[in-house]
């Protein structure tokens, strides 16, 4: 069915506005259809990673500069997606955005 809607969206796909990301800060974003979160840790620098928990696969939450797991009190560093408090040890995987003027767009 040709106007059957793409399981998938295709790369470029628009995330957010720039000015919706605090710098210094992060916002929850769907990203691909995937839950993910979006820092800007410097002006016009963007970074996105999965919002899948590493621990348990809990859904991971925008606090500033740090990522929460509200299942176990893992807490991550926006800015690198790194394991700032476990039980968590892995890093959160990064996704790859781009600002394109004043949007930010999914990069794959
Ligand atoms: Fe996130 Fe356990 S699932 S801390």
């Amino acid at each position: 069915d040709p106007s059957a809607a793409p399981d998938a969206p295709a790369a470029g796909d628009d995330v957010a506005a720039l000015a919706d990301v605090p710098v210094g800060g992060s916002i929850d974003a769907t990203i691909n259809g995937e839950a993910a979160l979006v820092s800007q840790p410097t002006a016009g620098q963007v970074v996105a990673f999965s919002a899948v928990c590493t621990h348990q696969g809990c859904m991971v939450a925008a606090a500033g500069d740090e990522f929460h797991c509200p299942c176990h009190g893992s807490i991550y560093d926006a800015a690198t997606g790194e394991v700032i408090t476990g039980p968590a040890i892995n890093p959160l995987p990064e996704i790859a955005v781009a600002v394109s003027g004043d949007r930010i767009i999914a990069a794959s």
